[in-house]
């Protein structure tokens, strides 16, 4: 897979494959209009991948991900493999790509669409325009540190142990992912640790200010206790611009992030890597919100996320900013028309299914060309 634009597309479980068959729709636009180029080649992984394979991530998948230009993913998991060992379960399949890929810096805008201010539960002056973005550590902190496990002591009680472990690099390389961010956004980094208690917090923090005084003077840094921040979300969310913080901290501050917005079922995300001497960035695109097995199937799901996770594609793995936009545009109209899949169904607006709702944003895009 040398020249073009190769995408690996992982559908995944529950509603992974319905939301992506839209994200094909758009891609399959892309190269009948714009003649882009796009090749997409499908593979399993999560709860699929253990049915077919017995494992979560197979070898062969991972090589198709470090071979391909980007990977864009759908969910993982569902109650179907609950019984499944730890260490192959569907989440196990996430995590050994993030960490296959070196994925540390996962990117997770929160940006609150006009047209949805009310399907927010805060009120709508705290959450209308709100645009942040949550820079998340992926691939160190207690997710991956040993020792870990569950030890049964000498009397037979058992303990669990998990470890909070950082090094000087895995803390500069995302702090200057996020300093990067802010300078084209806002200007604005808020690192997020818990500096008062652990020890890896007080490192975090040196870190970050090391990084900040010496290559980002000019971006505005501050630093917040992580509980502090949890608060400052709900009570004042637009303060913030890019909110930079570990592993497990990120995946906490960006739910609550996600929550502000009205609905998960419109959030994206990337995760991206060190970009290689060839100029290979390793990237993976995916929704924020989960594989849903409750309505899976019924062509209920929202598309929005994982197509605004293609948009992030296009603007950081492809250099097409301007299609990413034309796409962005294009979402934007198709909720101003008052189209609505359930998760974000209002009184006076029109329910559609997963595919209408694909549909419709082609129809769009059609028109962005008129
Ligand atoms: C996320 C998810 C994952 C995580 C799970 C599915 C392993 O919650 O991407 O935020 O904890 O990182
Ligand atoms: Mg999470």
């Amino acid at each position: 897979m040398a020249d073009g634009r190769n995408l690996l597309v992982l559908p995944g479980d529950g509603i992974g494959p319905e939301v992506m068959r839209e994200v094909r729709r758009i891609v399959e636009w892309l190269n009948r209009r714009l003649n882009l180029k796009f090749e997409i080649e499908e593979d399993l992984v999560g709860g699929a991948a253990i049915d077919a394979h017995g494992r979560s991530l197979t070898d062969a998948t991972l090589k198709l991900a470090k071979d391909a230009d980007a990977v864009l993913l759908g969910a993982v998991g569902g109650p179907k493999w609950d019984k499944v060992a730890f260490d192959i379960r569907p989440e196990a399949g996430l995590l050994g790509l993030r960490k296959g890929l070196g994925l540390f810096a996962n990117l997770r805008p929160a940006l609150c669409f006009e047209a949805l201010v009310d399907a927010s539960s805060l009120k709508p002056e705290i959450v209308r325009g709100l645009d942040i973005l949550i820079v998340r550590e992926l691939t160190g902190g207690v997710y991956f540190g040993t020792p870990r496990g569950i030890e049964t002591l000498p009397d037979g009680s058992r303990r669990g142990i998990n470890t909070q472990v950082y090094t000087t690099e895995e803390i500069r390389r995302v702090a200057r992912a996020a300093f990067e961010l802010a300078r084209v956004r806002k200007g604005r980094v808020t690192s997020a640790e818990k500096a008062n208690v652990m020890e890896s917090g007080i490192l975090w923090r040196e870190e970050v200010t090391f990084v900040h005084g010496k290559e980002y003077p000019d971006v505005k840094l501050e630093h917040m206790y992580a509980d502090n921040c949890a608060m400052q979300l709900v009570k004042n969310p637009k303060q913030f611009d890019v909110i930079v913080t570990d592993n497990l901290f990120g995946d906490i501050l960006s739910d609550e992030a996600a929550m502000l917005t009205g609905s998960l079922g419109m959030l994206p995300s990337a995760s991206l890597g060190a970009k290689a001497a060839d100029g290979r960035l390793p990237a993976l695109y995916e929704p924020v919100h989960g594989s849903a097995p409750d309505i899976a199937g019924r062509d209920l799901a929202n598309p929005i996320a994982t197509i605004l996770s293609f948009a992030m594609a296009l603007k950081y793995s492809f250099g097409l900013p301007e299609e990413a936009k034309r796409l962005e545009a294009a979402i934007e109209r198709v909720l101003a028309t008052g189209l609505r899949t359930a998760d974000i169904m209002q009184p006076g607006m029109a329910k559609v299914s997963t595919g209408v709702m694909g549909e419709s944003i082609v129809r769009e895009l059609d028109k962005s060309l008129e």
